[in-house]
């Protein structure tokens, strides 16, 4: 496994990788690597040549500096589990290789109402930051393949139209949710949970579960998950929204959509976590 951490390395090295391999497989992900991670890249592995994944907590994307202050970093142990996976390259880079003319001169991109729900609405310039960090991190890549989890619903679908907008030859892979044994989806965020919180976490996911095998009216879904959490102590909730897979606006209706999805963020103590749930 080969460890890059400046771009005009990664660029030259890719150059040269695809004169001889037929498909490379990209991972971009902000590291403190957990099963969920690792999932993306086994699927990576198994459907690719090469495989490469970049470690980056990519500053313009958090709205919120603590949580970029406190988001974990583990790079030893990460480059570990890597090594062990059988994983090709890893690109680590500093934040002026991704932003050499510095943080504020980013690309605009209008992702028209994918962006104007949920995370878009509670998390201003997220998907800004998402959407350049990854648009740079393929342009320097050019894979074959990437992967995204469906934990990161509405991220996917930005992904899926920062593809289609720029006509970039490269298949986006959606892959599922690695949850903990108890059904919390697993976060790098989980660390931070303190024992107390990481017990009432666990309700998130039970409530999603519940309301899916109840599936009740839209509406009375929503009310039922709104209710379970706010019942729960250490858990306040900031969304939860029924709404269709591919638009992501909200429905009304079970008939309105072909793929309806529930998506929530709930605050534990600062740590904000997301679960999604396919009804
Ligand atoms: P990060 O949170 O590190 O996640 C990297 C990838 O792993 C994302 O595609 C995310 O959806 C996926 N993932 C995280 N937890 C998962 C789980 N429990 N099950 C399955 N997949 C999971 O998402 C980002 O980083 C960043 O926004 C990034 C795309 C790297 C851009 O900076």
């Amino acid at each position: 496994m080969i460890v890059l951490h400046q771009r005009a390395e990664i660029e030259s090295y890719m150059l040269d990788l695809r004169k001889f391999s037929s498909s490379i497989g990209f991972v971009p992900t902000m590291g403190a690597l957990h099963a969920g991670h690792m999932s993306l890249v086994s699927k990576s592995l198994e459907q690719n040549d090469y495989t490469v994944v970049s470690i980056f907590v990519n500053p313009t994307q958090f709205n919120n500096s603590n949580d970029l202050e406190t988001y974990p970093r583990t790079l030893t142990a990460d480059l570990a589990m890597l090594e062990a996976a059988g994983c090709d390259v890893v690109f680590v880079p500093e934040v002026h290789e991704i932003y050499p003319e510095g943080t504020d001169v980013q690309e605009s991109y209008d992702f028209g109402n994918l962006e104007m729900v949920m995370e878009g609405v509670h998390r201003p310039g997220h998907f800004k930051g998402v959407a350049n960090v990854v648009h740079r991190l393929f342009k320097m890549v050019m894979p074959t393949r990437s992967y995204f989890g469906l934990k990161d619903y509405q991220q996917l679908a930005i992904i899926k139209a920062l593809v289609a907008q720029y006509s970039l030859p490269i298949e986006i892979i959606p892959c599922e949710i690695v949850r903990e044994p108890d059904g919390l989806a697993m976060s790098s965020r989980n660390v931070r949970l303190l024992p107390e919180q990481r017990k009432h976490a666990v309700f998130i996911s039970q409530a999603l579960f519940n309301a899916k095998s109840q599936k009740k009216s839209v509406e009375e879904t929503k009310k039922s998950v709104i209710n379970a959490i706010k019942s729960v102590p250490l858990l306040l909730l900031e969304y939860f929204e029924i709404v269709d897979g591919t638009t992501l606006q909200p429905i009304r209706q079970w008939s309105e959509s072909k793929n309806p999805v529930g998506c929530i963020a709930v605050h534990v103590g600062t740590v904000r976590l997301i679960d999604v749930i396919m009804f």
